[in-house]
């Protein structure tokens, strides 16, 4: 019995891909009378620590939505900010995940970036490449109906070089073409900053993920609140649709 806490914590079940959807920046700084801008800048410390607490319990894949699609239409100072701290944080940042054996890259329309960003982020995906740690994705200029429209894209030129045929054509082959789709499928969906939406993040790839919502705003979120969600997804039974009788049977 004395040992039941840790036995308990090594049956622990541990996503090997989570999600965040780092939401209420914005309201942290002004709860404390700080432009928003400071709730961004806030924010970073905390990737810092969800990136930590996923190699500490040997999370495999961690995918941060940093910027979505609907994004740009923030007042244009805002938006500019976060391309500089984006840029910023990159370059400061990326030594120390290569250090630390992690593959770092970043999925989402690029080309709207500054060919200075999309350098960086270039160079930084390679630098990272063969890193067989924890995988980092960051989402920006991330839209989950630009994946999938993205991925039919994709098979649609396949099928018009005559590569597959329209049979071909299918849930397994369109997943193959949307983001992520080499990394273990998605496990838990965390969204900080108490609203309860996916905000066109990962549609296709949430289909069957545990969906975890949090009031805390994203720059008060920490390694602590991050282990909370990991001990909450080890308590949910997914039954992917079979009934709960069939999946704790041994
Ligand atoms: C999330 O925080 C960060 C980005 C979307 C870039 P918000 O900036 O959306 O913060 P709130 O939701 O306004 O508090
Ligand atoms: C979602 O947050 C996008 C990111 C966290 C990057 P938003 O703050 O943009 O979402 P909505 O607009 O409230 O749905
Ligand atoms: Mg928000």
């Amino acid at each position: 019995m004395a040992s039941s806490l840790a036995s308990l914590d090594e049956d622990k079940k541990i996503p090997q891909h989570i999600a965040i959807i780092m939401d209420g920046n914005g309201r942290w700084a002004q709860a404390q009378g700080k432009g928003r801008v400071a709730g961004h800048k806030a924010g970073v410390e905390s990737v810092r620590a969800v990136v930590t607490g996923a190699r500490k319990s040997g999370v495999k894949a961690l995918t941060l939505f940093a910027f979505s699609s609907e994004n740009w239409q923030r007042p244009e100072q805002e938006v500019s900010v976060l391309m500089d701290l984006f840029m910023f944080v990159l370059t400061k940042e990326v030594k120390r995940l290569h250090k630390n054996g992690i593959r770092f890259q970043v999925i989402g329309d690029l080309s709207r970036f500054s060919e200075k960003l999309q350098k960086n982020i270039r160079k930084s995906e390679a630098l990272t490449a063969e890193n067989t740690g924890l995988i980092l994705s960051v989402a920006a200029n991330y839209g989950g109906r630009w994946d999938i429209a993205n991925a039919a894209k994709e098979l649609a030129a396949q099928v018009q070089n005559k590569e597959i045929s329209l049979d071909d054509i299918n849930e397994y082959s369109l997943h193959k073409e949307t983001c992520l789709a080499e990394l273990p499928a998605l496990d838990l969906l965390i969204r900080t900053g108490g609203d309860y939406r996916i905000s066109n993040f990962l549609l296709w790839q949430a289909a069957y993920a545990e969906f975890y919502f949090t009031d805390i705003l994203w720059p008060d979120f920490d390694e602590a609140e991050f282990s909370m969600a990991i001990d909450v997804f080890d308590q949910r039974e997914r039954r992917f649709g079979k009934t709960g009788e069939q999946v704790t049977k041994k």
